[in-house]
């Protein structure tokens, strides 16, 4: 995944390094124009804007005591971070100017062990408060600035989007569409390739895939009827093309109604789990398989 994400921030926002922490996370410098190219991203699930980010080794000691411990600590987050930068990122996100706001931390680790998340939250509320002119609201906030401290780094940061939030819409979630998307990347399908996904559920690989590989030809399977409503559901919410290159229809994955080497390309988020009752059950082994090749354009 960390070579499709790499590859997507290079391609899409001229990205020069990226550097990866951990399986997840990612941390780039880009130009915030413009600012359309942000929303074409698949990859992450989500984006923040880094106020602060120090190397927790670096940090001043912290006092013993636990409240100075977390003031110090808010007093550092208030006064030393890329505000300015970070607010001015936020807003092209089309938000407005800030007047309420809150805070939520994460400790984790040793270092700071006696520090609490909520104690961070409350001190850095206050600082900011204090120093920006903000009102702290807890429900109804304009801003939410996030706070993570453990042994690696003290990060200060602020969403600016979530893309289950912002480019799905779609009414029945399945799969995470970054993962989707990375699944459909594996396969890059070319523009009359027949990409089948033989347990489809609710669509998600399918959809994602319509919608960055065009051209090619989306047949979705299901055993559940539910399921299948679900995908047409879901694909309704499509713009037109994508939607018409997509099918879904009934049939159990172990006696596929296909053709061997009739399809180019098989996806899918295989059922496990008691949800599935396929605990003990049937798993898909590489000798069930049937070769699913090329249909023949005649
Ligand atoms: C993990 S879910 C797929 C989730 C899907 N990727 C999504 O985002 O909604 C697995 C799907 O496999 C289907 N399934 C389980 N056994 C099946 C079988 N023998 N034939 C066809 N579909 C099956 C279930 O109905 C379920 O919808």
């Amino acid at each position: 995944m960390h070579r499709f994400v790499q590859e997507e921030l290079q391609a899409t926002l001229d990205v020069e390094h990226v550097e990866r922490f951990g399986q997840a996370r990612f941390f780039f410098s880009a130009s915030i124009h413009p600012i359309e190219r942000f929303f074409r991203l698949r990859s992450p699930e989500k984006l923040y804007a880094v106020v602060l980010r120090q190397n927790a080794l670096e940090l001043p000691p912290w006092p013993d005591e636990r409240e100075a411990a977390e003031e110090q600590l808010a007093r550092q987050v208030a006064s030393r971070g890329a505000w300015t930068d970070a607010l001015r990122a936020w807003q092209r996100f089309g938000r407005e100017g800030v007047q309420s706001f809150r805070v939520t931390a994460k400790r984790a680790g040793k270092l700071a062990a006696h520090l609490s998340s909520n104690g961070i939250a409350e001190f850095v509320g206050e600082a900011l408060a204090e120093a920006m002119g903000w009102t702290v609201d807890l429900h109804d906030y304009d801003l939410e600035v996030m706070i993570h401290l453990n042994d690696e780094h003290l990060i200060a940061c602020l969403p600016l989007l979530e893309r289950s939030c912002q480019q799905a819409q779609l009414p029945f979630p399945g799969l995470s569409q970054p993962v989707a998307w990375a699944m459909a990347r594996t396969v890059e399908p070319s523009p009359g390739d027949l990409v089948l996904d033989p347990m489809c559920g609710s669509g998600i690989l399918l959809l994602e895939a319509a919608q960055c590989w065009p051209g090619a030809f989306y047949l979705g399977l299901d055993d559940d009827p539910k399921q299948l409503e679900r995908s047409r559901k879901n694909s309704a919410v499509l713009e037109a093309a994508p939607c018409a290159s997509l099918s879904f229809g009934r049939s159990d994955a172990r006696r596929l109604p296909l053709k061997s080497s009739s399809v180019d390309a098989v996806l899918c988020d295989l059922p496990f789990g008691k949800q599935y009752g396929s605990e003990e059950g049937w798993a898909p082994r590489p000798t069930r398989l049937r070769t699913l090749h090329p249909f023949s354009s005649g």
